[in-house]
């Protein structure tokens, strides 16, 4: 949930980690530090608030001079965000500073046993504990006493170590959290992401759990926990600067809604191969598919409900039980799974904890794994069996758009990939839903291009404590995305509801000009939705209907109409979603709040 980066080499250090630190501010951005190596000694400056705030106190950094450094922005686990609680942490002789990306879990029993032997603690947190067992175990060796203080932690961690006695040199070493490595000419990097190392190198190695890198201007060696050299492959960085920049738009969130239909065609095109879906990346071969009898999609957050979207395709078009299942449910839920259960695992990132864990809890019983995943070589991609790539480019605005939009891409790609492949559908069907398909990135824009109108709606509902949205079937499953997009960067109180449920308790907080935000797009059960809207406007509701084009039959009953083109209803989650995201967007801007990067959360949530 922090983001970490390093540099050695030639240039002045400090610039360039602070330029790293604000690309990776969405991970976390309550407090920040850096520390460098300069004349033999370390100097750290650490400040509350975002970068802004550090880059202020460091005169951008020029009044902290150094070419080896390392620097961290905070999301708080364990104690408040304050300056002394930012990292990065020194040990007691002033030797080691670090930066630390994840949780340590027994730090509690490594605080006492520090404590015991002298060792001075000044902050709250898990992770100076880690310094200070640095200092415990150095004689000499650095590599050393970072392998035997790995050794001494369990939970997770990417670890970014600078030394005194080793000016030129970072220390790195992973478990469980991200960490990539940049690959320079006569200077090195590494990061939490790949978006901190584009403006600098496309190069990358990406370390696996259990290795530990020592990174010097001119090369970089990876060792396992023998302290073996492992050789590593260079992987080539596609994303560009241009891709994880602003692009003239006032925020990312902008910038990515209005990215959709480019990502959704990336995501989809690629695999559309002479009228027939190409998985290349799985080998879902007609036998196995029979053998399935049981599809369970987990994820979190927007991930799951971009999952509860699909099932209503997949179910529809495969015939195959469909069960989603918050991954922090299922990792404790002792789930029935075995070798005939098909698991598919949405994860932007790709580092959700949560929905590691429960991804490792359906292996261990059997399960095959497919991964939807937006982020290359994260440890969900490579933990699964098979890992489809969602093309959406990096998303930096912490509530996730495209990332949610691809996801519906590979689920519906999946969905007719199987179809075809058990015989569920004919093949007429197949390709009058290709055609729709591939149709969709063209609707989605149209989406975007005739819902100039939700700017004057958000005026409209903005001023609102709270707002409901209903729906059934899909509509319900979006209706849970588009609340979650109100809520998180809005702080709106909006509740999503299946429609028929209301009568049932909720329709008690129906309250005059309360709004209800109602999805109405299925056709088949046009008539049953349009009477739970007809129950909250006798309540007194103000109701923002949401229907496709040509449906006037709504008009007499909503108090506002948001049109979008008619698509199949099994893909018009696709749809559906950017007018909602839309409305979120302005009502939050017109409510000042800080849109990319909401309170309390943080893009990568790397912890449980
Ligand atoms: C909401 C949002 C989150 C993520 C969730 C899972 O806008 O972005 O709900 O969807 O934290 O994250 P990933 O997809 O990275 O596993």
């Amino acid at each position: 949930m922090c983001g970490i980066v390093g540099y050695t080499g030639v240039q002045g250090a400090s610039p360039i980690l602070l330029e790293g630190l604000k690309k990776l501010e969405y991970r976390g951005y309550d407090s920040a530090g850096i520390a460098l190596v300069n004349d033999g000694t370390i100097s750290i400056a650490k400040v509350t608030g975002r970068i802004a705030n550090l880059c202020e106190k460091t005169n951008d950094g020029k009044d902290y001079p150094g070419t080896t450094g390392i620097g961290h922005t905070r999301w708080a686990t364990h104690g408040a965000p304050s300056d002394t609680n930012a990292h990065p942490h020194m040990s007691n002789d002033g030797r080691f500073a670090i930066v630390h990306n994840g949780i340590i879990e027994n730090y509690m029993s490594l605080h006492d046993e520090l404590t015991a032997k002298g060792y001075h603690f000044e902050s709250e947190t898990d992770t100076e504990v880690i310094v200070h067992l640095l200092e415990m175990y150095y004689k000499g060796d650095i590599r050393k006493a970072v392998i035997k203080t790995s050794a001494r932690l369990q939970g997770s961690y990417a670890l970014g170590v600078i030394c005194a006695d080793d000016p030129d040199k970072l220390y790195v070493a992973r478990e469980a959290s991200p960490l990539i490595l940049g690959v320079g000419v006569g200077e090195n990097f590494f990061a939490s992401d790949v978006t901190a190392l584009v403006s600098y190198t496309r190069n990358a190695i990406y370390l696996e759990d259990g290795e530990f890198a020592e990174i010097s201007p001119e090369e970089i060696k990876v060792f396992d926990v023998a302290l073996q050299p492992v050789n590593k492959k260079i992987s080539r960085i596609v994303w560009d600067i241009q891709a994880a920049e602003k692009g003239g738009y006032e925020h990312f969130m902008l910038k990515e809604i209005m990215e959709q239909p480019r990502a959704f065609k990336a995501t989809i095109a690629p695999r559309i191969k002479e009228g027939e879906i190409v998985l290349d990346e799985t080998d879902l071969s007609k036998e196995y598919l029979e053998s399935v009898n049981k599809i369970v999609i987990t994820a979190c957050g927007s991930a799951y409900y971009a999952g509860c979207a699909a099932k209503y395709t997949i179910e529809k078009l495969c015939r195959v039980p469909v069960i989603t299942e918050l991954a922090s449910e299922l990792r404790y839920a002792d789930p029935l799974i075995d070798e005939h259960t098909l698991l598919i695992v949405l994860s932007q990132s790709g580092e959700t904890a949560d929905t590691i864990a429960a991804m490792k809890e359906c292996k261990s019983r059997g399960a095959k794994t497919i991964a939807i995943v937006n982020v290359v070589g994260s440890t969900i991609a490579k933990l699964a069996d098979h890992a489809l790539y969602t093309w959406a480019g990096p998303e930096i605005a912490v509530a996730t758009t495209k990332g949610y939009t691809t996801q519906l891409a590979v689920l519906y790609l999946f969905s007719l990939y199987t179809a075809k492949k058990i015989g569920s559908i004919s093949d007429e069907e197949f390709n009058r839903l290709l055609t729709a398909l591939k149709a969709l990135p063209k609707k989605i824009q149209e989406t975007i291009d005739t819902n100039s109108k939700i700017h004057q709606l958000a005026i409209k509902y903005y001023d609102n404590k709270s707002m409901f949205f209903i729906g059934r079937n899909t509509d319900y499953a979006i209706a849970l995305e588009g609340a979650l997009k109100m809520k998180e960067i809005s702080y709106i109180h909006a509740e999503s509801y299946a429609a028929g449920e209301l009568k049932h308790g909720t329709i008690a907080l129906i309250e005059e000009h309360r709004p209800v935000v109602a999805l109405c797009y299925n056709e088949k059960i046009m008539e049953k939705t349009l009477s739970n809207i007809v129950e909250v406007k006798a309540r007194g509701a103000d109701v923002l209907a949401l229907t496709y084009k040509g449906n006037h039959q709504i008009v007499s009953v909503a108090n506002d109409v948001i049109y979008v083109p008619k698509v199949d209803t099994l893909f018009s989650a696709a749809v559906e979603i950017i007018p909602l995201q839309m409305l979120a967007y302005y009502v939050a801007k017109l409510n000042e709040c800080d849109i990319d990067k909401p309170k309390n959360l943080a893009k990568s949530v790397t912890v449980e």
